[in-house]
């Protein structure tokens, strides 16, 4: 009888997530879309245009300017990399003008630097920039390509399909690229074009068919886009929370740190939300312009850490206060815990005054640590009414 209960947990506990070993801490790296779109005009905007050159600068950068041991290891290509026609065997091809080397040349440079390589395709008669799709049929040999490409990580995009052919295509792609035998890391667009919730989402599937998922829109250059996005986030977090774990992530969309829409305070803001909530890590910006202040955040080690803490328990919200002051909360492993205060005031600092009794936690004695001031802050007991000032859009964390 106890044998059987003992497998029994134990047969559950290896169902929860994807079986394919990876993402077991939210993935962190640099994905194309946000920052440079579908440009593909070459000619007149070498620098910036998807092309073999954008990937191998951002290569570059990841492992020449402290990335790389940060845990920033994916170097992602999204839409607009392939040539409009499948090759004369029905594969997918990298678009021969802006790709000369191939897929398979890209992620061996990206390899040689200690990188991995992540490609993207949609689930559907075309991409969403108007590229050959995966239909059904093209499940298993567009795995196979990107297998034999050496290529880690896939993002599997919904244009062009409905509810039905996403229900039978996302988890064909699950086996076949289990069937590559190449661990590939697979991201999962399909609860994003299904609204993100039950009934017609089922979190439990995506997280033994998917390491992560989008559940929400695109995130654009702009703090109001953050904030939409916080906002569905949290609204949502009691369906959202428990889907996350090792293996498996809600992925809120790209860090837009360093760009042109957020200031120092949101930038701090985005990079501890996404901490907080567990979430993947990909920047989308330029690494060979960032500013110094953006490089800061994005490189904070305290901030990745508690977003690569190995419980893998996304954070949620605790409090919402009537005065704009949002409070979240992540219990970390070690015994150790996260706190955000986030204002959405747009006045003044404001200061908040709270004790940690009053956020739950138990009686005893605490170390504090701030993470943006790189700091201690006094130790506390529990009941010790304590002050954040927190700047408009701002954190402490
Ligand atoms: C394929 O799935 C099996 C069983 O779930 C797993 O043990 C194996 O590691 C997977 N292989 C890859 C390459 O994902
Ligand atoms: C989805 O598309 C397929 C193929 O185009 C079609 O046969 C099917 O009826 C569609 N299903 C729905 C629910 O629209
Ligand atoms: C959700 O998916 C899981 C795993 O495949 C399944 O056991 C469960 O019945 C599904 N739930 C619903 C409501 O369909
Ligand atoms: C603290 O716990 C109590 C009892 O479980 C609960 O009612 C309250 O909402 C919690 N407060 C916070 C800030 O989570």
């Amino acid at each position: 009888m106890r044998a059987t209960v003992v497998f029994l947990l134990t047969f559950l506990a290896v169902t929860l997530a994807l079986d394919n070993g990876l993402m077991r801490t939210p993935p962190m790296g640099w994905l194309a879309w946000e920052r440079f779109r579908c440009d593909i005009d070459c000619e007149d905007d070498p620098q910036n245009c998807i092309s073999e050159v954008l990937f191998r600068d951002m290569a570059d950068r990841l492992a020449e300017d402290g990335w790389r041991e940060l845990g920033y290891v994916y170097v992602n290509i999204d839409d607009c990399w392939s040539s409009k026609e499948r090759d004369a065997q029905g594969r997918l091809q990298a678009d021969p003008k802006r790709f000369p080397g191939g897929i398979a040349k890209l992620a061996r440079y990206v390899h040689d630097r200690g990188l991995k390589l992540g490609i993207y395709g949609d689930l559907g008669t075309y991409t969403c920039g108007g590229y050959p799709g995966t239909t059904l049929d093209k499940i298993e040999i567009d795995a196979q390509t990107f297998a034999e490409w050496g290529v880690d990580m896939l993002k599997l995009d919904g244009c062009y399909s409905n509810s039905t052919e996403q229900e039978q295509g996302y988890p064909l792609m699950t086996k076949a690229l289990n069937a590559t035998g190449r661990p590939i890391g697979y991201s999962c667009s399909w609860p994003a074009y299904q609204g993100g919730l039950p009934p017609k989402v089922n979190y439990t599937l995506l997280g033994e068919i998917c390491n992560l998922w989008r559940n929400y829109g695109d995130i654009q250059d702009s703090w109001d886009s953050v904030l939409d996005i916080v906002d569905w986030f949290t609204e949502h977090q009691d369906i959202l929370q428990p889907a996350a774990g090792p293996g498996r992530w809600n992925d809120p969309d790209m860090l837009i740190i360093g760009d042109y829409g957020l200031s120092m305070d949101q930038s701090r803001s985005q990079m501890a939300l996404w901490a907080i909530m567990a979430a993947p890590l990909f920047m989308s910006n330029d690494l060979r312009t960032l500013n110094s202040g953006a490089r800061a955040v994005l490189q904070n080690k305290v901030a990745i850490a508690i977003n690569q803490d190995p419980l893998g328990i996304q954070g949620r919200r605790l409090i919402k206060e009537k005065s704009g002051v949002d409070v979240f909360w992540r219990p970390l492993s070690g015994g150790s815990s996260a706190l955000v205060f986030f204002s959405r005031r747009t006045d003044m600092p404001y200061r908040y005054q709270t004790s940690l009794k009053a956020l739950n936690y138990t009686a005893g004695t605490y170390k504090m640590y701030d993470v943006f001031l790189e700091k201690p802050m006094p130790v506390l007991k529990d009941a010790t009414e304590f002050v954040v000032s927190i700047n408009p859009t701002g954190v402490v964390m």
